[in-house]
């Protein structure tokens, strides 16, 4: 298969936004306990939290996290998790059936942010309480001194504010899993109460709205225009949530994964612009993409309830998904797609970071590490910089059950003036064919290349385990040559390659 990709410096989408590359850590499974803390591990610092895992969360390149929920912070009282350990409650965490023993906070979570480098972007309960609790956690983290709130978290042993700009109104609130779901206008209602007073307090926040759980909603479309009729004036993003597996073998359709997210991305893009239309707005909504990846929910959803109350467990092994190599080219392609609409989607939040769907993954008392899944995460972080750039790509297309005709090539470059430095993402979907790829690069100058890495492996669906942590990584790819600014290089069956030039 033969393709031609044209990159113009001129064409620019938007400026990459760094906050793309966020993060998700829930109250679930293992995630934060045996995650991101664990003071018995040989590794633990002074505050329980693992060392090797905070390594991992820094040479990932992960920006915002977003925290507690997920669907846990439908339930949840954020009081429990602050003051003194030996005092916070145990209770029944309604969304995973777990206990939740709350040893790790707002506190403890706003340090570990602070030791690896990230912010925090944190979700309020829109499903069991309201505008107090919002207006309180608020209080609590964000005011410096001298009021019961600000004063308790110094109490706490938190002197500093944690200084938290993003906001989460609630959780998928249009799921009717989700504790205390309700109709979009009840919902718009409460949010947009929430988020005027919030404002009065801090009219610097940036505030999420939730959009719809997934595009295969019901409500899908129709949530989004009626939240955001009612909240428009008092957000500024709304949120978009997607995951994808392969269903019943067919991965040429889990290929195309991103055809499906480019599709959902504009949808929003359209019912946002309509509402800003009605409503002769000059303001323009944000997408906060702040739940996406891949995730093996079918496997999850067969699994059988723990029903009985006296069993919850404590942190169990809970949506640990193995990533494969067919999961990360998918994962890679994703972040293509998010990085294509770099103008709209200026937030984005990969569910989840550690042990839960997460690139990460540890053993109590062993070792953390790196799923296949973080590799095109890590590369995408480090290398885009810049501006987005609309490409010019001639590939030919296959068909999908799922998408109809899709391209075999996918391909999104972010481009450096300052720096002088271009980056080139590409997949090829193709599960048996390679691609001979040129990319005409002459509208950048005199331009060298810099480095060309690729993840592929014959098997399609091996992995990084316990046992063998090393399995699948990235490779150079040593076809990429460069001649007169045009640059020929073979990407092959089912991968994901990053290239610079400099
Ligand atoms: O990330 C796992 C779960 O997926 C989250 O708790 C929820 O928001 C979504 O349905």
């Amino acid at each position: 298969i033969r393709a031609h990709l044209t990159i113009d410096p001129h064409f620019v989408v938007g400026p990459v936004n760094r906050r793309l590359f966020g993060s998700f850590v829930e109250h679930l499974g293992r995630c934060v306990y045996d995650g991101v803390y664990e003071p018995a591990h040989p590794t633990a610092d002074e505050d329980g939290f693992r060392r090797d895992v905070m390594e991992l969360v820094r040479e990932l390149g992960v920006t915002t996290i977003r925290y507690p929920g997920g669907n846990f912070v439908s339930g949840y009282r954020w009081e429990d998790g602050v003051g003194p350990r030996e005092e916070r409650p145990r209770r029944l965490d309604l969304a995973w059936h777990s206990t939740e023993t709350n040893e790790v906070g707002l506190n403890e979570f706003a340090r570990w942010l602070d030791k690896v480098g990230c912010e925090l972007m944190y979700a309020v309960n829109l499903g069991t309480r309201g505008v107090q609790e919002a207006l309180d956690v608020l209080e609590y983290s964000n005011i410096r001194s001298g009021t019961a709130l600000s004063e308790l978290r110094a109490a706490h042993g938190s002197p500093e504010p944690h200084a938290i700009r993003m906001w989460c109104l609630g959780n998928e609130m249009d799921g009717p899993w989700q504790l205390g779901h309700g109709t979009a206008e009840s919902y718009a209602q409460l949010a947009s109460k929430t988020a005027r007073a919030m404002r009065q307090l801090d009219p610097e926040l940036e505030l999420v709205v939730c959009g719809s759980s997934g595009a295969g909603m019901p409500t899908f479309g129709e949530w989004e225009r009626v939240v955001l009729e009612e909240t428009y004036d008092d957000v500024d993003y709304i949120s978009c949530h997607a995951y994808y597996e392969p269903r019943d073998g067919d991965y040429g359709s889990f290929l195309a994964s991103a055809v499906d997210m480019d599709r959902f991305i504009d949808s929003v893009v359209a019912t946002a612009d309509h509402v800003k239309a009605l409503k002769h707005s000059t303001k323009t909504m944000h997408l906060s993409f702040d739940e996406w990846n891949v995730w093996y929910q079918t496997r999850y959803n067969e699994l059988e309830r723990i029903t009985d109350v006296d069993t919850w467990p404590v942190a169990p092994r809970l949506l640990e998904d193995a990533y494969t190599v067919v999961d990360a080219v998918v994962v890679g392609n994703l972040l293509i797609s998010l990085l294509r609409h770099a103008d709209r989607v200026t937030s984005a939040s990969l569910a989840q970071l550690v042990n839960v769907i997460a690139p990460i993954m540890t053993e109590p008392g062993g070792d953390a590490w790196r799923q296949t899944t973080f590799f095109p995460f890590a590369l995408v972080s480090s290398l885009a910089s810049g501006h987005t750039l609309e490409l010019r790509l001639d590939c030919p297309t296959y068909q999908t059950a799922l998408y109809g005709d899709v391209p075999v090539v996918d391909a999104v470059a972010t481009h450096d003036a300052e720096a002088g430095a271009t980056a080139v993402f590409l997949v090829n979907r193709s599960q048996t064919e390679e691609v001979t790829l040129e990319i005409d690069a002459t509208h950048l100058g005199d331009v060298l290349i810099g480095s060309v890495q690729t993840l592929h492996d014959e098997d399609i669906h091996a992995a990084n385990t316990l046992h063998d942590q090393g399995r699948v990584g990235v490779a150079p790819n040593g076809t990429a040559t460069i001649d007169g600014g045009v640059l020929r290089l073979t990407l092959p069956p089912v991968s994901w390659t990053a290239v610079t030039l400099v």
